[in-house]
Protein backbone atom coordinates (compact mmCIF):
# COMPACT_ATOMS: atom_id res chain seq x y z
CA UNK A 1 0.00 0.00 0.00
CA UNK A 2 1.78 3.00 -1.37
CA UNK A 3 0.99 6.74 1.04
CA UNK A 4 2.93 7.95 4.02
CA UNK A 5 2.17 7.06 7.58
CA UNK A 6 0.03 9.88 9.27
CA UNK A 7 0.15 10.07 12.67
CA UNK A 8 -2.81 12.43 14.29
CA UNK A 9 -2.19 14.09 17.75
CA UNK A 10 -4.02 17.23 19.56
CA UNK A 11 -3.44 16.86 23.41
CA UNK A 12 -0.25 17.03 25.62
CA UNK A 13 -0.60 13.53 26.55
CA UNK A 14 -0.73 12.71 22.78
CA UNK A 15 2.61 14.66 22.43
CA UNK A 16 4.33 12.52 24.65
CA UNK A 17 3.46 8.80 23.63
CA UNK A 18 4.04 9.97 19.62
CA UNK A 19 7.40 10.99 19.98
CA UNK A 20 9.14 7.86 20.36
CA UNK A 21 6.99 6.04 17.54
CA UNK A 22 7.73 9.24 14.71
CA UNK A 23 11.45 8.81 16.18
CA UNK A 24 11.36 4.91 15.24
CA UNK A 25 9.69 5.48 11.82
CA UNK A 26 12.04 7.76 10.69
CA UNK A 27 14.75 5.60 11.80
CA UNK A 28 13.19 2.95 9.47
CA UNK A 29 13.20 5.71 6.62
CA UNK A 30 9.48 5.67 6.19
CA UNK A 31 7.77 8.74 4.71
CA UNK A 32 5.68 10.26 8.02
CA UNK A 33 3.04 12.94 8.16
CA UNK A 34 2.27 14.55 11.55
CA UNK A 35 -1.22 16.28 12.19
CA UNK A 36 -1.91 18.64 14.59
CA UNK A 37 -5.55 18.89 15.64
CA UNK A 38 -5.28 21.93 17.62
CA UNK A 39 -7.38 20.09 20.21
CA UNK A 40 -4.52 21.52 23.17
CA UNK A 41 -2.89 25.07 21.76
CA UNK A 42 -1.31 26.72 24.50
CA UNK A 43 1.97 27.53 24.66
CA UNK A 44 2.44 25.44 27.69
CA UNK A 45 -0.04 22.60 26.33
CA UNK A 46 1.50 22.26 22.93
CA UNK A 47 4.45 24.05 21.73
CA UNK A 48 6.47 23.32 24.79
CA UNK A 49 6.55 19.51 24.08
CA UNK A 50 7.47 19.57 20.54
CA UNK A 51 10.14 21.55 21.44
CA UNK A 52 11.44 19.72 24.46
CA UNK A 53 10.36 15.77 22.75
CA UNK A 54 11.97 16.30 19.78
CA UNK A 55 8.68 16.42 17.49
CA UNK A 56 9.01 17.34 14.34
CA UNK A 57 7.05 20.71 13.62
CA UNK A 58 3.57 19.38 12.49
CA UNK A 59 2.79 19.29 8.84
CA UNK A 60 -0.34 21.35 9.32
CA UNK A 61 -2.23 22.36 12.85
CA UNK A 62 -5.71 22.23 11.90
CA UNK A 63 -6.27 24.72 14.85
CA UNK A 64 -9.89 22.92 15.69
CA UNK A 65 -9.63 24.51 19.71
CA UNK A 66 -12.15 24.01 22.55
CA UNK A 67 -15.95 23.46 22.48
CA UNK A 68 -18.45 20.88 23.98
CA UNK A 69 -17.75 16.97 23.30
CA UNK A 70 -20.27 17.51 20.26
CA UNK A 71 -19.00 20.54 19.05
CA UNK A 72 -14.91 19.74 19.47
CA UNK A 73 -15.38 16.15 18.05
CA UNK A 74 -17.52 17.37 14.93
CA UNK A 75 -15.01 20.10 14.16
CA UNK A 76 -12.48 17.93 14.52
CA UNK A 77 -14.19 15.28 12.05
CA UNK A 78 -14.59 18.03 9.50
CA UNK A 79 -11.45 19.25 10.04
CA UNK A 80 -9.63 15.79 9.35
CA UNK A 81 -11.66 14.32 6.42
CA UNK A 82 -10.22 16.65 3.77
CA UNK A 83 -6.68 16.18 5.08
CA UNK A 84 -7.08 12.97 5.44
CA UNK A 85 -8.50 12.23 1.77
CA UNK A 86 -5.74 14.42 0.44
CA UNK A 87 -3.00 12.67 2.09
CA UNK A 88 -3.94 9.79 0.96
CA UNK A 89 -1.79 7.66 4.10
CA UNK A 90 -1.08 3.63 4.40
CA UNK A 91 -2.22 4.17 8.07
CA UNK A 92 -3.23 6.56 10.42
CA UNK A 93 -1.69 6.05 13.60
CA UNK A 94 -3.88 7.35 16.65
CA UNK A 95 -2.81 7.78 20.37
CA UNK A 96 -4.90 7.57 23.64
CA UNK A 97 -8.47 8.19 23.90
CA UNK A 98 -9.18 11.99 23.66
CA UNK A 99 -11.29 13.44 21.61
CA UNK A 100 -8.49 13.61 18.64
CA UNK A 101 -8.14 10.06 18.79
CA UNK A 102 -11.86 9.31 18.47
CA UNK A 103 -12.10 11.76 15.45
CA UNK A 104 -9.54 10.69 13.23
CA UNK A 105 -10.69 6.84 13.94
CA UNK A 106 -13.91 7.99 12.77
CA UNK A 107 -12.67 9.52 9.58
CA UNK A 108 -10.02 6.95 8.64
CA UNK A 109 -12.73 3.82 9.30
CA UNK A 110 -15.12 6.23 6.67
CA UNK A 111 -12.50 6.57 4.30
CA UNK A 112 -11.47 2.87 4.40
CA UNK A 113 -7.82 3.86 5.85
CA UNK A 114 -6.33 1.33 8.53
CA UNK A 115 -5.94 2.67 11.90
CA UNK A 116 -3.07 1.43 14.11
CA UNK A 117 -4.19 2.52 17.92
CA UNK A 118 -1.82 3.08 20.56
CA UNK A 119 -2.69 2.35 23.83
CA UNK A 120 -5.17 0.17 22.74
CA UNK A 121 -7.47 -2.06 25.06
CA UNK A 122 -7.63 0.20 28.42
CA UNK A 123 -10.58 0.31 29.87
CA UNK A 124 -12.05 1.62 33.00
CA UNK A 125 -15.51 0.12 32.58
CA UNK A 126 -16.65 3.56 33.29
CA UNK A 127 -18.42 4.73 30.64
CA UNK A 128 -19.25 8.54 32.24
CA UNK A 129 -15.87 8.80 31.64
CA UNK A 130 -15.43 10.48 27.65
CA UNK A 131 -11.89 8.46 27.51
CA UNK A 132 -13.69 5.39 27.91
CA UNK A 133 -16.58 6.29 25.43
CA UNK A 134 -13.54 7.46 22.91
CA UNK A 135 -11.29 4.19 23.47
CA UNK A 136 -13.71 1.78 23.00
CA UNK A 137 -15.20 3.31 19.78
CA UNK A 138 -11.54 3.70 18.63
CA UNK A 139 -10.98 -0.55 19.15
CA UNK A 140 -13.60 -0.84 17.17
CA UNK A 141 -12.99 0.19 14.21
CA UNK A 142 -8.92 0.02 14.78
CA UNK A 143 -7.16 -2.42 12.19
CA UNK A 144 -3.87 -2.81 14.20
CA UNK A 145 -4.44 -2.52 18.45
CA UNK A 146 -0.74 -1.51 20.52
CA UNK A 147 -1.57 -2.66 24.18
CA UNK A 148 0.75 -1.34 26.50
CA UNK A 149 -0.06 -4.07 29.32
CA UNK A 150 -1.69 -7.81 29.28
CA UNK A 151 -4.39 -6.54 31.13
CA UNK A 152 -5.19 -4.45 27.34
CA UNK A 153 -4.57 -7.44 25.53
CA UNK A 154 -6.88 -9.64 27.67
CA UNK A 155 -9.83 -6.93 26.75
CA UNK A 156 -9.51 -7.01 23.55
CA UNK A 157 -9.71 -10.15 23.47
CA UNK A 158 -12.92 -10.80 25.08
CA UNK A 159 -14.14 -8.16 22.82
CA UNK A 160 -13.42 -10.02 20.09
CA UNK A 161 -10.54 -8.59 18.32
CA UNK A 162 -8.64 -11.05 16.20
CA UNK A 163 -5.52 -11.82 18.38
CA UNK A 164 -3.63 -11.30 14.97
CA UNK A 165 -4.03 -7.52 15.03
CA UNK A 166 -2.98 -7.28 18.68
CA UNK A 167 0.67 -6.34 19.76
CA UNK A 168 2.12 -6.20 23.20
CA UNK A 169 4.63 -3.57 22.69
CA UNK A 170 4.56 -2.08 25.97
CA UNK A 171 4.60 1.78 26.77
CA UNK A 172 5.59 4.43 24.48
CA UNK A 173 5.23 7.01 27.18
CA UNK A 174 7.67 5.44 29.04
CA UNK A 175 10.09 5.30 26.53
CA UNK A 176 9.82 9.48 26.40
CA UNK A 177 10.54 9.34 30.10
CA UNK A 178 13.31 7.10 30.00
CA UNK A 179 14.69 8.72 27.01
CA UNK A 180 14.92 12.15 29.35
CA UNK A 181 15.40 10.71 32.29
CA UNK A 182 18.75 12.99 32.22
CA UNK A 183 17.36 16.26 31.76
CA UNK A 184 14.71 15.60 34.92
CA UNK A 185 16.25 18.04 37.82
CA UNK A 186 14.37 17.65 40.73
CA UNK A 187 16.85 20.52 42.69
CA UNK A 188 16.20 22.86 40.02
CA UNK A 189 12.73 22.86 39.35
CA UNK A 190 11.98 22.80 43.24
CA UNK A 191 13.82 25.84 43.97
CA UNK A 192 12.57 27.45 40.54
CA UNK A 193 9.18 27.13 42.74
CA UNK A 194 10.03 27.63 46.05
CA UNK A 195 9.15 24.12 47.42
CA UNK A 196 11.09 22.59 50.35
CA UNK A 197 13.32 19.86 50.23
CA UNK A 198 10.51 17.76 50.88
CA UNK A 199 7.40 18.34 48.70
CA UNK A 200 4.30 16.75 46.81
CA UNK A 201 2.77 17.50 43.25
CA UNK A 202 -0.56 17.41 42.56
CA UNK A 203 -2.66 17.48 39.31
CA UNK A 204 -6.38 17.23 39.09
CA UNK A 205 -8.11 17.19 35.81
CA UNK A 206 -10.78 14.59 35.60
CA UNK A 207 -14.53 16.04 34.86
CA UNK A 208 -15.78 14.39 37.62
CA UNK A 209 -13.41 15.70 39.72
CA UNK A 210 -13.51 19.39 38.77
CA UNK A 211 -16.19 20.38 36.90
CA UNK A 212 -19.08 21.18 39.22
CA UNK A 213 -18.57 23.33 41.82
CA UNK A 214 -19.26 20.56 44.37
CA UNK A 215 -16.73 18.48 43.05
CA UNK A 216 -14.19 20.32 43.43
CA UNK A 217 -14.76 21.35 46.65
CA UNK A 218 -15.04 18.16 47.85
CA UNK A 219 -11.20 17.97 45.55
CA UNK A 220 -10.04 21.13 47.25
CA UNK A 221 -10.96 19.89 50.72
CA UNK A 222 -8.67 16.62 50.23
CA UNK A 223 -5.65 18.45 49.21
CA UNK A 224 -5.80 21.12 51.67
CA UNK A 225 -5.86 18.17 54.53
CA UNK A 226 -2.78 16.89 52.27
CA UNK A 227 -1.21 20.21 52.27
CA UNK A 228 -1.57 20.34 55.73
CA UNK A 229 1.00 17.16 56.03
CA UNK A 230 3.12 18.06 52.93
CA UNK A 231 4.03 21.21 50.57
CA UNK A 232 2.23 20.41 47.23
CA UNK A 233 3.30 21.80 43.58
CA UNK A 234 0.35 21.77 42.20
CA UNK A 235 0.36 22.62 38.20
CA UNK A 236 -3.13 23.65 37.38
CA UNK A 237 -4.57 22.45 33.91
CA UNK A 238 -6.40 25.00 31.89
CA UNK A 239 -9.69 23.07 32.58
CA UNK A 240 -9.33 22.83 36.39
CA UNK A 241 -8.00 26.00 36.69
CA UNK A 242 -10.90 28.48 37.45
CA UNK A 243 -12.75 25.86 38.93
CA UNK A 244 -10.55 24.63 41.76
CA UNK A 245 -9.72 28.76 42.13
CA UNK A 246 -13.26 29.20 42.84
CA UNK A 247 -13.04 26.18 45.82
CA UNK A 248 -10.60 27.80 47.27
CA UNK A 249 -7.51 26.30 46.74
CA UNK A 250 -5.59 29.19 46.22
CA UNK A 251 -5.75 30.26 49.81
CA UNK A 252 -3.87 27.04 51.03
CA UNK A 253 -1.05 27.38 53.53
CA UNK A 254 1.13 24.59 51.78
CA UNK A 255 -0.08 24.81 48.50
CA UNK A 256 2.14 26.54 45.44
CA UNK A 257 -0.35 26.95 42.45
CA UNK A 258 1.43 26.81 39.43
CA UNK A 259 1.17 27.37 35.13
CA UNK A 260 1.10 23.94 33.56
CA UNK A 261 4.82 22.73 33.34
CA UNK A 262 6.75 22.11 30.36
CA UNK A 263 7.36 18.15 30.21
CA UNK A 264 10.79 18.35 31.40
CA UNK A 265 10.40 20.60 34.60
CA UNK A 266 7.35 19.02 35.34
CA UNK A 267 8.97 15.15 35.39
CA UNK A 268 11.95 17.26 36.94
CA UNK A 269 9.32 18.12 39.78
CA UNK A 270 7.41 14.48 39.61
CA UNK A 271 10.84 12.64 40.20
CA UNK A 272 11.83 14.69 43.24
CA UNK A 273 8.52 14.54 44.97
CA UNK A 274 7.80 12.57 48.01
CA UNK A 275 4.35 11.98 46.69
CA UNK A 276 1.95 12.15 43.68
CA UNK A 277 -1.41 13.05 44.19
CA UNK A 278 -3.18 13.04 40.78
CA UNK A 279 -6.59 11.82 38.23
CA UNK A 280 -4.22 12.10 35.31
CA UNK A 281 -3.72 8.84 32.89
CA UNK A 282 0.14 9.30 31.84
CA UNK A 283 1.00 10.60 35.67
CA UNK A 284 0.16 6.96 37.31
CA UNK A 285 2.24 5.38 34.71
CA UNK A 286 5.28 7.75 35.09
CA UNK A 287 5.40 7.48 38.75
CA UNK A 288 5.55 3.39 38.54
CA UNK A 289 8.20 4.07 36.82
CA UNK A 290 10.13 6.81 38.48
CA UNK A 291 9.21 4.54 42.14
CA UNK A 292 7.44 7.60 43.35
CA UNK A 293 4.12 7.14 45.64
CA UNK A 294 1.06 8.05 43.72
CA UNK A 295 -2.60 8.16 45.15
CA UNK A 296 -5.29 8.64 42.43
CA UNK A 297 -8.12 9.87 43.84
CA UNK A 298 -10.44 8.05 41.21
CA UNK A 299 -12.28 5.06 42.34
CA UNK A 300 -11.08 3.48 38.85
CA UNK A 301 -8.33 3.01 36.50
CA UNK A 302 -7.55 1.38 33.55
CA UNK A 303 -4.32 1.47 34.10
CA UNK A 304 -4.24 -1.69 37.00
CA UNK A 305 -0.76 -2.37 36.31
CA UNK A 306 0.41 0.60 37.98
CA UNK A 307 -1.58 -0.79 41.12
CA UNK A 308 -0.05 -4.08 40.61
CA UNK A 309 3.33 -3.58 39.48
CA UNK A 310 3.67 -0.24 40.54
CA UNK A 311 3.37 2.42 42.96
CA UNK A 312 0.00 3.38 42.44
CA UNK A 313 -3.02 3.11 44.69
CA UNK A 314 -6.59 4.55 44.11
CA UNK A 315 -8.04 6.35 47.01
CA UNK A 316 -11.38 8.18 48.12
CA UNK A 317 -11.14 11.75 48.66
CA UNK A 318 -11.65 11.03 52.64
CA UNK A 319 -9.04 8.37 52.49
CA UNK A 320 -6.47 11.12 50.90
CA UNK A 321 -4.97 12.14 54.32
CA UNK A 322 -4.84 8.86 56.01
CA UNK A 323 -3.16 6.82 53.18
CA UNK A 324 -1.00 9.80 52.49
CA UNK A 325 0.11 9.47 56.34
CA UNK A 326 1.37 6.16 55.64
CA UNK A 327 3.10 6.94 52.38
CA UNK A 328 5.03 9.82 54.61
CA UNK A 329 6.30 7.53 57.29
CA UNK A 330 7.27 4.68 55.00
CA UNK A 331 4.34 2.41 55.37
CA UNK A 332 4.08 1.61 51.74
CA UNK A 333 6.15 0.11 49.51
CA UNK A 334 5.77 -0.88 45.84
CA UNK A 335 6.27 -4.55 44.14
CA UNK A 336 9.48 -5.22 43.13
CA UNK A 337 9.03 -5.94 39.81
CA UNK A 338 7.78 -2.92 37.64
CA UNK A 339 5.57 -3.24 34.21
CA UNK A 340 6.83 -5.93 31.76
CA UNK A 341 7.93 -4.38 28.92
CA UNK A 342 7.85 -0.82 30.24
CA UNK A 343 11.56 -0.36 28.86
CA UNK A 344 11.97 1.96 26.85
CA UNK A 345 11.71 0.34 23.24
CA UNK A 346 8.20 0.36 22.68
CA UNK A 347 8.71 2.76 19.76
CA UNK A 348 11.09 0.52 18.06
CA UNK A 349 8.25 -2.38 18.56
CA UNK A 350 5.48 -0.39 17.29
CA UNK A 351 8.00 1.26 14.04
CA UNK A 352 9.13 -2.60 13.52
CA UNK A 353 4.96 -4.02 13.47
CA UNK A 354 3.84 -0.69 10.99
CA UNK A 355 6.68 -1.19 8.90
CA UNK A 356 6.33 -4.93 8.18
CA UNK A 357 2.79 -4.38 7.74
CA UNK A 358 3.14 -1.74 5.24
CA UNK A 359 5.33 -4.59 3.40
CA UNK A 360 2.90 -7.22 3.73
CA UNK A 361 -0.06 -4.36 2.09
CA UNK A 362 2.22 -3.35 -0.50
C1 LIG B 1 -8.36 16.32 27.19
C2 LIG B 1 -8.85 14.88 27.07
C3 LIG B 1 -8.48 14.11 28.33
C4 LIG B 1 -7.00 14.23 28.62
C5 LIG B 1 -6.58 15.69 28.67
C6 LIG B 1 -5.07 15.76 28.78
C7 LIG B 1 -10.93 14.62 25.78
C8 LIG B 1 -12.36 14.31 25.85
N1 LIG B 1 -10.30 14.83 26.95
O1 LIG B 1 -9.06 16.92 28.29
O2 LIG B 1 -8.81 12.75 28.15
O3 LIG B 1 -6.73 13.62 29.85
O4 LIG B 1 -6.97 16.34 27.44
O5 LIG B 1 -4.63 16.98 29.25
O6 LIG B 1 -10.37 14.67 24.71
N2 LIG B 1 -7.96 24.70 27.32
C9 LIG B 1 -7.14 25.79 27.30
N3 LIG B 1 -5.99 25.71 26.55
C10 LIG B 1 -5.65 24.61 25.83
C11 LIG B 1 -6.51 23.51 25.87
C12 LIG B 1 -7.67 23.57 26.61
O7 LIG B 1 -7.40 26.81 27.93
O8 LIG B 1 -4.57 24.62 25.18
C13 LIG B 1 -9.19 24.77 28.16
C14 LIG B 1 -10.43 25.20 27.40
O9 LIG B 1 -11.19 26.00 28.24
C15 LIG B 1 -11.15 23.90 27.16
C16 LIG B 1 -10.76 23.07 28.39
O10 LIG B 1 -9.45 23.47 28.70
O11 LIG B 1 -12.53 24.05 27.03
C17 LIG B 1 -10.81 21.58 28.15
O12 LIG B 1 -10.00 21.21 27.03
P1 LIG B 1 -10.35 19.88 26.18
O13 LIG B 1 -9.34 19.67 25.13
O14 LIG B 1 -11.77 19.90 25.75
O15 LIG B 1 -10.28 18.73 27.25
P2 LIG B 1 -9.23 18.48 28.41
O16 LIG B 1 -9.89 18.72 29.71
O17 LIG B 1 -7.96 19.19 28.09
N1 LIG C 1 2.49 16.90 31.96
C1 LIG C 1 3.36 17.99 31.84
N2 LIG C 1 3.12 19.12 32.57
C2 LIG C 1 2.08 19.22 33.45
C3 LIG C 1 1.22 18.10 33.58
C4 LIG C 1 1.43 16.99 32.81
O1 LIG C 1 4.32 17.91 31.09
O2 LIG C 1 1.93 20.28 34.10
C5 LIG C 1 2.73 15.72 31.11
C6 LIG C 1 2.99 14.41 31.85
O3 LIG C 1 3.98 13.72 31.16
C7 LIG C 1 1.67 13.70 31.75
C8 LIG C 1 1.18 14.15 30.39
O4 LIG C 1 1.58 15.51 30.31
O5 LIG C 1 1.78 12.30 31.78
C9 LIG C 1 -0.31 14.01 30.19
O6 LIG C 1 -0.93 14.75 31.14
P1 LIG C 1 -2.46 14.83 31.49
O7 LIG C 1 -2.54 14.49 32.93
O8 LIG C 1 -2.91 16.16 31.05
O9 LIG C 1 -3.22 13.76 30.57
P2 LIG C 1 -3.76 12.27 30.82
O10 LIG C 1 -2.57 11.39 30.87
O11 LIG C 1 -4.58 12.24 32.05
O12 LIG C 1 -4.60 12.01 29.61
Amino acid sequence: MNGPVLHVVGTRPNFVKAAPVVAALRTSGCEQVLVHTGQHYDERMSAVFFRELGLPEPDVDLGVGSGSHARQTADLVVALEPELTARAPAVVVVYGDVNSTLAAALVAAKLSIPVAHVEAGLRSFDMTMPEEVNRRLVDQVAEIHFATSPEAVGHLSREGVDPARVHFVGNPMIDTLLGHLDRFDPAAARTAHGLPGRYGVATLHRPANVDDPQAAGTAVRALRQAAAQIDLAVPLHPRSASALRAAGLEDTPGIHLLEPLGYVEFMGLVRGAAVVITDSGGVQEETTVLGVPCLTLRSTTERPVTVTHGTNRLVRHDELAPTLHKVLVGEVTPPVEGPPLWDGRSGARIAGVITRWLECHG
